[in-house]
């Protein structure tokens, strides 16, 4: 009798004892602490991780400011461009819609404003990779599908992804760039709509499916580039109500209504002015030289030449680009700055003549060698 008491009672103790660990959550996490805890604990020091958990949270939040501060520093002239863009990306990343890409952007304005320039800074500053797809390319319908999307099997090249289907499946996360998006075949745009809406393409070569939802598309476009440019300056202040009328103009302008109605949104690009030519010209000088394996000399930029620029460059206004002007300097100079690189020079400048015009002189690279 009395074994039977003890029993029950120690029996009860124990269902009072589980009972009161299940009402405070302590019995799960009792039972799988060696399953769960251990590997970290065995491995590594778990109790570092679990400190620095919060840092980790923070880590993976785009900062907007910096971004924005970044843009600024490399992209002339686009300031507020450079800001609402920075803050579109972080909102867009921390929201992460399901099923769709992280953005769909257009980039709309004047030629050599750093439209397809600011893409490429905004993968570098993201630590993405650039997916560079000049829509030119791909003006012929069903030949322009098969480079983007692969070819259909049975047909010659269907061993190999398409250039979109490929890029991404190798880099999910990629800007791609859909530079002069106007000119791409009725059928490419409506491919890249299923790619926009449904999150997802088919590489049709053997029907897998590639996600679009890592990525983020810029779109490029110089459609009423005179009306934008105005817009632009107009409302300077109010960049919504720019931004509308943006999208009547391009409306107007024939663009492709059922792309417009898939962007989120909308930068216009505005016309350079004054001192932001001239650094434009600059700029656009040295990355000249520098395809020819030289460097500029320190001030070695005669401003006789970035002042004729701006000259030539406001007769042109909207249409006008720095890089075509600074091409036909280059046709002047091609010869001479080939010839500094045979002989071995690596730094040059530029000087306005009367007699020749436009010269490259090569500058020694230190004074101790002169
Ligand atoms: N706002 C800018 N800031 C810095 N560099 C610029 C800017 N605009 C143009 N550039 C320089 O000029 C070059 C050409 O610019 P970019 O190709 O971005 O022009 P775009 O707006 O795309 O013109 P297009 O409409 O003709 O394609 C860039 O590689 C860059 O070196
Ligand atoms: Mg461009």
């Amino acid at each position: 009798m009395f074994w039977y008491f003890a029993c029950a009672a120690t029996i009860g103790w124990l269902l009072l004892v589980l009972g009161w660990l299940y009402s405070r959550e302590k019995l799960p996490s009792l039972f799988l602490r060696p399953t769960l805890m251990d590997i970290l604990d065995r491995l590594t020091n778990r109790q570092v991780i679990e400190d620095r958990l919060p840092e980790l949270e923070a880590a993976t939040y785009l900062d907007a400011e910096s971004l924005s501060r970044a843009l600024k520093q490399r992209i002339i002239g686009q300031d507020s461009v450079c800001t609402d863009i920075a803050a579109q990306i972080r909102r867009r990343l921390a929201l992460s819609r399901r099923g769709k890409p992280v953005g769909i952007f257009l980039f709309a304005g004047p030629p050599g404003t750093g439209k397809t320039f600011l893409a490429k800074v905004l993968a570098q500053e993201l630590d993405r990779e650039l997916l560079h797809l000049d829509m030119a390319q791909f003006a012929a319908g069903s030949h322009s599908l098969s480079q983007l999307f692969g070819m259909s099997k049975g047909y010659v090249g269907s061993d190999s992804y398409g250039k979109l289907t490929g890029g991404l499946r190798d880099t999910p996360n990629a800007v791609v760039l859909l530079d002069e998006i106007e000119k791409a075949h009725p059928d490419v745009l409506k491919a890249f709509l299923t790619a926009w809406n449904d999150g997802f393409v088919t590489e049709r070569s053997d029907g897998k499916i590639v996600s679009t939802t890592g990525a983020i598309f810029v779109l490029t476009s110089n459609a009423a580039t005179e009306r934008l440019g105005m817009l632009a300056t107009q409302y300077a202040g109010d960049p919504e109500s720019m931004r509308t009328a943006a999208v009547n103009t391009l409306r107007e302008a024939q663009f492709a209504p059922e792309v417009l109605n898939r962007i989120d949104r909308i930068f216009v690009f505005r016309t350079l002015e004054g001192l932001d030519i001239a650094r434009v010209s600059a700029l656009e000088i040295e990355q000249m030289i520098s395809s020819y394996g030289l460097e500029v000399a320190e001030q070695g930029i005669d401003p006789n030449i970035v002042l004729m620029l701006m000259v030539r460059h406001k007769k042109l206004g909207t249409v006008g680009s720095s890089r075509d002007l600074v091409r036909a300097i280059e046709e002047q100079l091609a010869d001479s700055l080939i010839e500094a690189r045979r002989k071995g020079f690596t730094r040059i400048s530029l000087v306005q003549t009367e007699s020749q015009g436009i010269v490259a002189r090569a500058v020694r690279a230190s004074p101790e060698v002169s």
